[in-house]
């Protein structure tokens, strides 16, 4: 079972990923690669449609959608293809190209919101999942 406790949560929460000592990550608990590949293209078929963001992303948002799943997956204690790809994170940073402002940040929930909501996954993995998710959201925001 995935340990909600905190104890295997070392900081840096937005970003390494949780090292865990129980047997089954939170990856694993709530189905793995498939549930973060859905739950990432759902979001990305709202981010085709949204007039704010749309123009930030590629034209093509394939690779874009490959990069942020292979980010959560690593995030969530699945493989960690995403550093080997990518480096570190550094989300801050590599977000300093495009206005995340309240709007932004709002839009960008509400397309994730449609997302989790289609997994249907138990409630307590849905709050942590969300949790992260808004938290993350907010530190993203680096414009008035
Ligand atoms: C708050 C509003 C946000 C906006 C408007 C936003 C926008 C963007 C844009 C335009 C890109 C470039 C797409 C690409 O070429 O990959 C990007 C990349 C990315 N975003 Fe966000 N983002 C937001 C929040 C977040 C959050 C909360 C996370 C993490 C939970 C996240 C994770 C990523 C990742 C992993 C990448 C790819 C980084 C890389 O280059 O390796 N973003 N984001």
């Amino acid at each position: 079972m995935y340990d909600p406790s905190g104890v295997c949560d070392h900081g840096q929460v937005t970003e390494i990923g949780r090292d865990t000592l129980s047997e089954e990550t939170f990856f694993d608990s709530v189905g793995g690669e498939e549930t973060f590949r859905r739950l990432v293209h759902r979001f990305y078929q709202g981010v085709a449609e949204d007039e704010l963001l749309r123009p930030m992303y590629p034209e093509d948002l394939g690779p874009a959608e490959e990069r942020f799943a292979l980010f959560l997956i690593q995030y969530w204690g699945g493989p960690r293809t995403y550093s080997d790809q990518r480096g570190h994170p550094r989300l801050r940073m590599r977000h300093v190209p495009f206005t995340v402002d309240r709007a932004a940040h709002d839009a960008w929930l509400r397309h994730m919101r449609t997302a989790v909501d289609e997994l249907g996954l138990a409630p307590d993995a849905e709050r942590q999942l969300w949790d992260y998710l808004t938290y993350a959201a907010a530190s993203m925001i680096n414009s008035d």
